[in-house]
């Protein structure tokens, strides 16, 4: 959820970067710090934004490490700690100000990201190659992850003698897999499952430079030649030819896969970060060895490896392959003459194996070795192979099927059989056989699915077009006014003197108008905005200050924060922090500075957080009444926050007349506030639905200048939901997920039913737009419009 936010809030940056854009300074300082989630940011990015170092989702927590982060496929290249459990969203990546860098997960004891560094760190910073570095005081390198590859080896990076890449359990599960590559002191470049020693039988890829020198290393160019050089610089090794297109428009990454190759991925920055495979150590997906789990053999079907039992054999784990097979039958005893337990041999043609054979019988046949393994107790299969029978014991590792190869596996296999039936060889296993197959077929089949299915979930993460460019992260300043600070009362005098007597306004709400003001808080110079009710009613001074109490108490990242008041004599001020963005609806409304669809769906989320903590998560629920796209503002990393929220109740009684500006269209007002029904916080998931189908679609709830039938936005989308025309709804250049489109359609005619009580509660309302709960279809309102 995090990786994805983020990608929101990075792409968001680009459509309004050319106004801010300046070489960003990623010195990172002592005391700076990372949280996965809700305040603060979850990593320091590199000054383009490529690469940043901090949080991603693992498992169901966080991991810490540098990624890819300047493409919409975000790809973790270096992990800290990899095999360490995932922290929850409360842990924090601290320097310290006495110069460490750790990761505090209490009650966890904290965890030494830079762990070898002899000295204090003065500073740190992500580079724009993919290099996380950290400074001493004389601002030399003392740790560097370059140092310590993980995975992966970015252009400039080097796989020195001695050193080893690690797989990860998966794709998208970066604990320490299975497979592992290592640039031996002998030249050599291996490849070894793990946990095994360092010698041929183990292997499975090697570059063939045994005995070219100690300290060999592989090395990876900008333009995406792979090679080896020598201890004296001597290129003694081209895996790939190189000269691919050097421009910084294109990166490369050469990474050992969860599935045990390696390939050297590319990165197109200009085409959306298209990643494409231009060079791997092999085509053969069933080369890694160890791929296919114990007493299995793996089996390339349309490239694509498959795991098959030995015959006799069931999977320990269903659907985990390398959890391997065992036999469908305990082998205690190996006497077959006590009526319960009768043998056959089985074949397994075509395999080869890892050969540890304890006797060996040369110048056979096949009959002979079948035999030869049935009458010896402690066999368990045999290798036939060109006249040769090779009796093993079990479990048989590394099989593969390989029809250039004429070694037949021959399996002891157990049968049932409650009578002494007369010993049989099994020359034709096809039936258990088959049926393994098919198993395993179906077994794989969905594997596949699974992984198109996935394939396309991050598919749709590819959509927003304009990625390379960022805005930087909100400078120490600003991090520190998100300490929790009561709000403060001002004098009338101190208000005046802050907005330089109500120089310059900013904008006039439904509540009042808003000017823009400096004022030194907490010794910083800070930048708000001051809003001065007209409206308000009589109350006392209690009230207002309860008021202010409850809103004051009001934190969240989605709601603007109110700073101060004032409160003297007639005068009733809000100070407000400054949203230098402006407001949602100057956002969706300007062509220009419209965001892309994935920054609208986080958007849409932003609000629905605010809102759901107004309702169920503060003291005090918080009806907000005025949910409009004008009343929601965006923070300079284009978060969205709520406004005004809490200001309902200071109004004056005859609340509905706050609502007059948008008399005759249903506007973002629920219809029970024309009913004279009570209001509840029904009324603003109405208004959030209106909000929604803004922000899908770009453009006002209500607009005249369109034709007839387009004028009222939910009208109209409702029409195109029920012609199934969906798509139509938002502009015709514009890429989206068609999928998730819809979804936010549905959950925007679900907020807008006449009927409150049918609206979904906000928590349904996030769970929808985050996908996590199913979405029912809509009822049809047969009085959808009835009660305009
Ligand atoms: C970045 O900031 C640090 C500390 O604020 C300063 O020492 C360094 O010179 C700055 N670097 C650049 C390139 O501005
Ligand atoms: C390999 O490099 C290490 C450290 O850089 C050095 O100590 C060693 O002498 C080198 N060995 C050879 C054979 O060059
Ligand atoms: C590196 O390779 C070059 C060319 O093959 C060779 O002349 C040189 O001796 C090698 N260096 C070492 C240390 O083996
Ligand atoms: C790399 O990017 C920078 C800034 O975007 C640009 O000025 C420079 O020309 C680019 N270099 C190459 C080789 O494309
Ligand atoms: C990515 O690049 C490949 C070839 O390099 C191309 O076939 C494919 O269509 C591209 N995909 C996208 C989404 O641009
Ligand atoms: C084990 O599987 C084989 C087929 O692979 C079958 O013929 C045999 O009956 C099974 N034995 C037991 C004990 O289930
Ligand atoms: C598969 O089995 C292996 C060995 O038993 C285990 O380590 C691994 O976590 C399992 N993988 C999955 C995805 O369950």
């Amino acid at each position: 959820m995090v990786a994805i936010s983020f990608l929101f809030l990075v792409c968001f940056f680009s459509f309004h970067l050319h106004a801010v854009a300046q070489p960003r300074n990623s010195t990172i300082r002592l005391g700076s710090s990372l949280t996965p989630t809700t305040t603060g940011k979850s990593a320091w990015l590199s000054p383009s934004g490529l690469y940043g170092f901090g949080f991603y989702p693992q498992g169901n927590g966080y991991g810490v490490g540098v990624f890819l982060a300047g493409v919409p496929q975000r790809t973790v290249v270096w992990t800290a700690n990899r095999d360490a459990p995932p922290v929850p969203r409360t842990a924090s990546l601290v320097l310290t100000t006495d110069g460490r860098l750790i990761l505090q997960s209490p009650p966890r004891r904290d965890v030494y990201i830079v762990t070898d560094a002899s000295q204090k760190i003065a500073a740190a910073s992500m580079l724009d190659t993919g290099n996380f570095v950290v400074f001493n005081s004389d601002e030399d390198i003392i740790w560097q992850s370059f140092q310590y590859p993980t995975t992966s080896i970015l252009q400039g990076q080097h796989l020195s003698a001695g050193m080893e890449l690690f797989s990860s359990v998966s794709e998208t599960d970066q604990p320490t897999g299975i497979f592992r590559l290592k640039m031996q002191h002998d030249g050599n470049l291996v490849q070894y499952p793990v946990d095994t020693p360092d010698t041929a039988p183990y292997s499975y890829w090697s570059s063939f430079t045994d005995g070219k020198g100690d300290n060999v290393s592989l090395n990876l160019d900008n333009d995406g030649h792979l090679y080896m050089l020598n201890s004296t610089g001597f290129n003694i090794k081209d895996l790939n030819t190189g000269g691919y297109d050097d421009t910084n428009r294109t990166i490369y990454l050469m990474k050992i896969d969860s599935d045990g190759i390696f390939r050297l991925y590319s990165y197109r920055l200009d085409r959306n970060g298209n990643r494409s495979v231009i060079w791997s150590s092999t085509s053969d997906k069933c080369a890694p060895k160890g791929l296919c789990g114990l007493n299995s053999y793996c089996v390339d079907v349309d490239r694509e490896a498959n795991c098959i039992c030995l015959p006799g054999f069931a999977p320990v784990i269903e659907g985990n392959f390398t959890a391997g097979c065992e036999r469908n039958f305990s082998s205690d005893s190996c006497k077959s003459d006590d009526g319960t337990i009768q043998y056959t041999i089985q074949a397994a043609e075509n395999t080869v194996w890892e050969d540890n054979g304890y006797s060996e019988v040369t110048s056979t046949t096949r009959e002979e070795c079948d035999t030869a393994c049935y009458e010896d107790c402690n066999c368990e299969a045999a290798m036939f192979n060109d006249g040769k029978c090779t009796k093993q014991r079990l479990p048989l590792r590394y099989g593969r099927r390989d029809l250039s190869n004429s070694n037949i596996a021959l399996i002891k296999v157990g049968i049932y059989s409650s009578i002494n039936e007369p010993r049989k060889h099994a020359d034709e296993p096809k039936d258990g056989n088959g049926k393994v197959h098919t198993d395993i077929l179906i077994i794989g089949l969905s594997l596949i699915g699974f992984a198109i299915m996935v394939l396309v979930i991050s598919g749709a993460l590819i959509l927003c077009s304009r990625v390379f460019r960022y805005k930087r992260f909100s400078t120490d300043s600003n991090i520190r006014l998100c300490e929790i600070v009561a709000p403060i009362s001002f004098s009338f005098a101190e208000i005046v003197a802050m907005t330089d007597n109500f120089q310059e306004e900013i904008g006039k709400g439904s509540f009042g108008t808003v000017f823009k003001g400096t004022v030194m808080l907490n010794g910083l110079t800070k930048v708000v905005a001051v809003k001065r009710l007209d409206n308000i009613s009589n109350q006392g001074e209690r009230e207002f200050q309860n008021e202010m109490r409850i809103i004051g108490r009001t934190h969240h990242r989605n709601l603007v924060r109110l700073l101060g008041y004032c409160h003297d004599g007639a005068n009733r001020l809000l100070i407000y922090e400054y949203m230098i963005n402006g407001s949602l609806s100057d956002v969706l409304f300007t062509p220009e500075r419209r965001p892309c669809w994935i920054d609208r769906v986080e958007i849409a989320r932003d609000v629905a957080r605010g809102l759901l903590y107004l309702h169920e998560e503060c003291e005090t629920q918080i009806i907000h009444c005025d949910i409009k796209s004008q009343n929601i503002l965006m923070d300079e990393n284009g978060e969205a926050k709520i406004s005004d929220f809490g200001l309902a109740k200071l109004l004056k009684p005859d609340q509905t007349k706050t609502f007059t500006g948008i008399r005759g269209t249903r506007g973002y007002v629920a219809p029970e506030w024309h009913r004279k029904l009570p209001v509840t916080v029904k009324a603003d998931v109405y208004s959030f639905g209106i909000v929604l189908l803004e922000i899908i679609c770009c453009r006002r709830s209500v607009n005249w200048s369109l034709k007839d039938e387009e004028a009222v936005l939910e009208e109209w989308v409702y029409d195109r939901y029920q012609a199934g025309e969906v798509g139509k709804i938002v502009g015709e250049d514009e890429e989206v997920d068609i999928k998730q489109l819809e979804r936010m359609v549905i959950v925007g005619l679900w907020c807008i039913l006449d009927e409150p009580t049918l609206r979904p509660s906000m928590k349904k309302v996030l769970l929808m737009l985050e996908g996590t709960v199913e979405i029912p279809i809509p009822p049809c309102p047969t009085s959808f419009f009835s009660s305009i």
